[in-house]
């Protein structure tokens, strides 16, 4: 998730296009950069690692005629191929800086690409995976089929291109142009008085105009001062979705929505996606940064997870999928507690350190401790170049983007995503699976995405019912198997949003203590398991449901579409789709935190900055 704006108009572009990225740096803060051009065949770039600021100071520093021009573009980035550095940082430009180039997204046959340039002769100076599109659309620019046509060039790239992108192209040769093209990552347009705008989202532009056109899927579009084109990547005209945007400026930012967190747990679907993104090549798992050998990974004997807080929980996940694929033990353990208790680690360990942030002191020292007692580290993190993977011998992405909200909700379902691929990383390695069976389970993984979108599609009941439970003392959350991690996840989510006292329990414990707590009204929210996948499982849960039923809670079960044996003890019922029972907390997790961002919303709080809570915990 990066921010792209770019602007051909009347006003000197380097102002307009700095004011929008400050508008998108909620999309990404790794570094920053732009490119403006004279309109007489040459292009000024500035590119920095950091926050916008850094930029902005150097750009405050360069000559004043350096930048002048009316035709520029930006880049905000969320680095995901390539350390957040000033080499890194966008724009790209080909080798003669002719071709610049923002991207937004992954470009998953970049290895090819790269070979295919460098055996050309063309020396890439960035470790990104965005280089190279520059280099591509000069070299078609100049000799291929589409010679001298700058839109040409752009769609005959794109049309080599796999994955998910936003690119935005620049040629010095064509100031007063812009070409941008789309493959499910995000563009809009801002069509102006004389002024047009190509972004990532229509906050970059609504102080200049509120015309907005949605790119649709596979299009490019051509930008100048007079309006747009879009056609697809053949070239042939294409229809688009114009629309007026009445939001004011914060709402922008947020998607339309009230807080950072809902506009998070919407994004969730391409959370999932994108983390899986280019991990499945040639039938084989590959992780990001990867300083472990395959042997390495076959040697490992015991796998402990450290972590802390929703990152945790989505540890107490892994287990149950590890295990079952590697049957490798796994301890899961927090990451506070971790190195105080003298844990038995050695060279066959692996300790996979879980943050999204990659900061979180606890488990920094947790990964240091792993360290010294000479276990090999696996971080699964959100943020490139944080220390957690800095530190770590391995290194596995999630690619939710910037998390704002405090509360963590994409971030958890991109961990969960990873420590499937880790999973079955693993289990390869050790040849616990053969390919087809990875194979097989990475298209379920796949699958998730569409799954997440339907849960999203149908959570206005469970909206309404934590409106309706807002005064409630306390909720308990009660699941087996994987289902109970889920409720711990689900009540934390609750306390720390809520401030409303929320506890998950293990169904099966509920006997040895917890049903005390049962009384009149009480709301007890269940995650159900598959009827199909845990008959046993299932026919347990519906024995407990029953027992708190027949006490006077208030029973809000969710379960498996078509699970007709639960509803008759169900007050509430909120239905996921089926999918396997290791995966479904992927779809479980999702109404939990709807309820909780509900109930806190319904309670007059704010979900994106819970009292005493901060995003990052860099102390023990
Ligand atoms: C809860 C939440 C926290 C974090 C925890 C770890 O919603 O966000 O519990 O999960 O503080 O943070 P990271 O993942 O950055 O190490």
């Amino acid at each position: 998730m990066c921010g792209i704006v770019g602007y051909v108009g009347h006003r000197q572009a380097l102002g307009v296009v700095v004011e929008g990225l400050r508008r998108m740096e909620y999309r990404g803060y790794d570094s920053s950069g732009v490119a403006v051009l004279d309109g007489h065949g040459h292009t000024a770039v500035d590119r920095k690692a950091g926050r916008l600021a850094n930029l902005e100071a150097e750009l405050a520093g360069a000559p004043a005629e350096s930048f002048v021009g009316t035709t520029g573009m930006g880049h905000t980035r969320w680095a995901t191929h390539g350390k957040p550095t000033d080499r890194n940082a966008h724009p790209h430009q080909d080798s003669t800086g002719t071709v610049s180039v923002v991207h937004n997204g992954i470009i998953e046959n970049f290895a090819a690409l790269r070979t295919e340039l460098e055996a050309a002769g063309v020396e890439l100076t960035s470790d990104t995976d965005s280089e190279s599109a520059a280099h591509l659309v000069a070299r078609e620019y100049r000799q291929g089929p589409s010679a001298g046509d700058f839109p040409g060039a752009v769609r005959a790239v794109c049309r080599r291109l796999e994955g998910a992108y936003t690119l935005v192209f620049t040629h010095s040769d064509h100031a007063g142009t812009i070409v941008a093209a789309r493959r499910s990552t995000p563009l809009v347009v801002g069509v102006g008085d004389g002024e047009t705008f190509v972004a990532s989202d229509v906050s970059a532009f609504i102080e200049h105009t509120r015309e907005a056109v949605e790119l649709g899927q596979d299009q490019v579009v051509v930008i100048t001062a007079d309006g747009y084109e879009v056609t697809d990547f053949e070239g042939v005209p294409a229809t688009t979705r114009p629309f007026h945007v009445d939001w004011d400026l914060a709402a922008a930012e947020k998607g339309g929505y009230d807080y950072f967190m809902l506009k998070e747990i919407q994004e969730q679907p391409a959370a999932v996606a994108d983390t899986l993104r280019g991990h499945l090549v040639d039938g084989r798992i590959v992780l990001d940064e990867q300083r472990l050998t395959d042997q390495d990974l076959r040697d490992v004997d015991k796998v402990f997870v450290v972590a802390c807080g929703s990152a945790y929980h989505s540890g107490l996940l892994a287990k149950y999928a590890i295990e079952h694929w590697t049957r490798l033990p796994v301890e899961v353990e927090l990451a506070s507690e971790f190195r105080y208790r003298d844990p038995v680690l050695g060279r066959s360990t692996l300790v996979v350190a879980i943050s999204q942030s990659g900061e979180t002191a606890d488990t920094l020292e947790a990964v240091r401790h792993a360290k010294e007692q000479k276990a090999k580290v696996l971080a699964i993190c959100n943020t490139n170049g944080s220390q957690i993977p800095r530190e770590a011998d391995a290194v596995l992405y999630t690619r939710a983007g910037p998390e704002i909200g405090v509360a963590s909700t994409k971030a958890f379902l991109a961990q969960l995503t990873a420590n499937y691929l880790l999973g079955l990383a693993l289990a390869q390695a050790r040849g616990t699976k053969y390919t087809d069976e990875v194979v097989r389970e990475f298209a379920e993984l796949e699958a998730m995405p569409d799954a997440v979108a339907r849960v999203l599609e149908t959570v206005e009941p469970v909206r309404a019912l934590a409106r309706e439970l807002k005064d409630s003392r306390a909720v308990l959350f009660l699941g087996r198997h994987v289902g109970y991690p889920v409720a711990l996840e689900g009540a934390l989510k609750l306390k720390e949003l809520a401030y409303m006292h929320a506890e998950g329990f293990a169904a099966g414990e509920l006997k040895h203590g917890p049903i005390a707590l049962i009384e009149e009204g009480l709301p007890v929210i269940v995650v159900m398991p598959s009827p199909k996948g845990r008959a046993l499982l299932h026919s347990k849960m519906v024995s407990n449901i029953r027992e708190i039923q027949a006490r006077g809670a208030r029973t809000v079960v969710i379960a498996e579409e078509g699970d007709e044996t639960v509803r008759p003890f169900a007050d509430h019922l909120i239905e996921i789709p089926a999918v396997s029972t290791l995966l479904q907390p992927l779809v479980s997790t999702v109404p939990l935190q709807v309820f909780a961002a509900e109930l806190a919303q319904a309670r007059g709080y704010d979900v994106d900055k819970p009292r005493n809570l901060a995003k990052s915990v860099t102390v023990e």
